[in-house]
């Protein structure tokens, strides 16, 4: 095996001061890597490889790049084994360059290529390997310590805890939950930015996102029906929230919302919303007739209560 960490772009202690990714925590692994900046060939390739990978998915894109910021690059000449099932296992691994072969006591069971990514277990524990993987061609490989992943996920939690709950205090509808709830509430949150104009939700369409507002504002228009014109009936600032008509009562947006400036939210799916904002569903359900609609409010009425039966 050879360790080819000066094939990274920038000096490795360089990188390690100026803290090139941004992170509360320089980690560091325990082959003594740091901080490297990958460049943005690396991060798509990284994200390619990790994009059905249940260990990554929750992970937002700056927080897939903090965790991609302290992969290593490895090198294997063809016959190397990577990993060896007598052994335990400690990293995870995508492949750049090359492919190799994976056994099961001697028995070949499958090949991986450049893009795909093996070892996953090594991210939850160190797991015992099941597997033994071989270089089939010469190979370049990117590989995480399972323990520094579990560091950065930490730091990622307790950060944004910290961060989300100085604001999730601060929103009027979330004023019942308590701090465990609202911790619950931080970990769900993924941010979105939106510049001035851009349609955030579209009245007609369908939705899955609940979003809270961080900072700026956004206009909501409404049509009284598919062919009229969009009327201007309400601004939303910081602290307020939308979105949740689609999710209460799984039907299409009735309103648009434009982005006036900058707008900083932060959204939580269908998914989660049903699973962590399960406290205030009914407070967020009995708001509804309160909009200021032009769409007959019987018409929502009507649906909210046939939706008491789904709703
Ligand atoms: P939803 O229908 O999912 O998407 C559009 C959102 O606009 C809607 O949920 C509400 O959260 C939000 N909204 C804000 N003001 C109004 C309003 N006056 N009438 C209806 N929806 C509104």
């Amino acid at each position: 095996m050879t360790d080819d960490s000066n094939e990274v772009d920038l000096p490795l202690k360089a990188i390690a001061r100026r803290g090139a990714i941004s992170s509360t925590t320089s980690f560091e692994s325990t082959d003594g890597m740091f901080n490297i900046e990958k460049d943005s060939r690396l991060v798509k390739l990284f994200n390619k490889a990790v994009e059905n990978n249940l260990l990554f998915t929750h992970l937002d894109e700056n927080e897939r790049i903090q965790v991609f910021s302290v992969m290593s690059c490895r090198s294997y000449s063809s016959d190397e084994i990577i990993i060896d099932q007598n052994n335990e296992h400690e990293y995870f691994y995508i492949i750049e360059e090359g492919e190799v072969d994976v056994y099961a006591d001697d028995q070949l069971i499958a090949s991986f290529g450049e893009c795909s990514s093996f070892g996953e277990l090594a991210l939850i524990q160190n797991a015992s390997r099941f597997m033994t993987i071989k270089a089939k061609t010469n190979v370049k490989l990117w590989t995480l310590l399972g323990e520094t992943y579990r560091k950065i996920l930490m730091d990622i939690t307790m950060n944004k805890r910290k961060v989300y709950d100085e604001f999730l205090i601060r929103v009027p509808i979330l004023q019942t939950l308590n701090e465990v709830e609202r911790f619950i509430v931080a970990d769900s949150l993924e941010s979105v930015q939106y510049e001035d104009g851009d349609i955030v939700v579209k009245q007609g369409e369908l939705g899955d996102d609940f979003f809270l507002i961080v900072e700026g504002n956004c206009i909501v228009y409404q049509k009284a029906c598919e062919y009229s014109e969009g009327v201007e009936i309400d601004t939303l600032g910081p602290g307020d929230y939308f979105g949740e008509i689609a999710l209460l009562c799984n039907r299409a947006r009735v309103a648009t919302l434009v982005a006036q400036g900058v707008l900083r939210c932060v959204k939580i799916n269908r998914e989660r919303f049903e699973r962590v904002l399960g406290p205030i569903r009914e407070i967020l359900q009995r708001n509804i007739p309160r909009y200021n609609s032009i769409i007959s409010l019987e018409q929502l009425h009507i649906i909210i209560d046939n939706k008491k039966k789904d709703c």
